[in-house]
């Protein structure tokens, strides 16, 4: 009904049905509690909200999408099941990233929830929900939570050729300009950007040993420094043997962005039927494209918007 996914709970699409709405982003945006939620997945996020009862071992990595998450889900998962599976037959070779590491919005919002509750723990989930709208267990039983960011401008272009490969059949694509005016606005699909970060960082600056905060171009400049956090911050730190027989490399290797392209599971898999090929989630995977989409100005605008939100809270980006 409306665009919602029809296997959602039908009061959450009645009620995602009278919120505001954003039209410009070849999928329908509505604004709930203060940020932009796809339409479709909206109701599963409200059902998550209420519903979803964590547990205490429970690991979440959390992100506005196009901030590295398919990467992060990958490392995490990586990490955690590092005894598990040998390097050479693990489970990432064969599936994408978002399946070894449900997005619980998701599963939500097409009734797959009992998926979620019938998985082993310690569970790896992933969600996009701003701090503020997390379901309350996850933060009354003080689970462990793994957050990215990234360059806005780089989220930003990232977000705007995901969408372009979204689009129906015979709709046009959205032209650039239109697309960084309503992400300046924070009209993008989980925005206001900023907002969504500051909650993580704000959480993380109260509660350090709970929120590990990173970003993603440190996760580029120092993949073996941040594969040592990650497992030091999910209780599972590496011995000194792993070190010196090289398993951190071998982490960042299976996880690196050619290997990952390179999967068959990652170049003509998909995720669901009607959904865009896994491709979509290794586009170029760096820092910097933005030069090739933005003109100076528009990026100085960019930029600018960035400082003044993020003013006084300790972060840049
Ligand atoms: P680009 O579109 O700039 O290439 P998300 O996973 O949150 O949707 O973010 C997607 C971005 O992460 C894409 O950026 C994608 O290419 C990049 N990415 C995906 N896997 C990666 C990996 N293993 N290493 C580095 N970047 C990766």
């Amino acid at each position: 009904k409306n665009g919602a996914d029809p296997r959602a709970p039908t009061s959450y699409t009645d009620l995602t049905s009278t919120l505001p709405l954003e039209e410009g982003w070849a999928i329908r945006l509505r604004k709930y509690q203060g940020f932009w939620f796809p339409q479709q997945i909206l109701p599963g996020s409200m059902a998550m909200q209420q519903n979803f009862k964590a547990r205490p071992d429970d690991v979440f990595v959390l992100s506005h999408p196009k901030s590295g998450t398919t990467w992060l889900k990958a490392l995490t998962y990586a990490i955690v099941t590092r005894t598990k599976y040998p390097f050479d037959r693990h489970p990432l070779l064969s599936q994408n990233p978002h399946e070894c590491v449900p997005l619980m919005d998701r599963s939500y919002s097409t009734g797959q929830d009992s998926e979620i509750e019938a998985m082993p723990s310690p569970r790896i989930l992933n969600s996009h929900l701003p701090y503020s709208l997390l379901p309350h267990s996850i933060k009354s039983l003080d689970c462990q939570l793994i957050y990215v960011c990234r360059d806005p401008k780089d989220v930003l272009v990232s977000r705007w050729f995901f969408n372009n490969r979204m689009r129906s059949e015979g709709m046009e694509p959205i032209p650039f300009t239109k697309a960084f005016e309503m992400f300046c606005e924070g009209n993008s699909p989980y925005g206001p950007l900023w907002e969504h970060v500051l909650e993580y960082w704000e959480e993380s600056q109260r509660r350090p040993d709970k929120v590990l905060f990173l970003k993603y171009e440190e996760m580029l400049e120092e993949p073996m420094r941040i594969v040592k956090r990650l497992a030091q911050f999910v209780g599972c730190p590496f011995t000194p043997e792993e070190e010196k027989e090289g398993v951190v490399e071998e982490v960042v290797k299976l996880c690196s962005f050619d290997k990952m392209k390179s999967l068959e599971v990652n170049i003509s898999g998909k995720l669901r039927p009607e959904f865009v090929t896994n491709d979509a989630f290794f586009r170029k995977g760096g820092a910097g494209d933005w030069r090739n989409h933005m003109d100076p100005e528009m990026a100085r605008k960019l930029d600018r918007v960035t400082e003044q939100k993020l003013e006084g809270s300790g972060l840049t980006l």
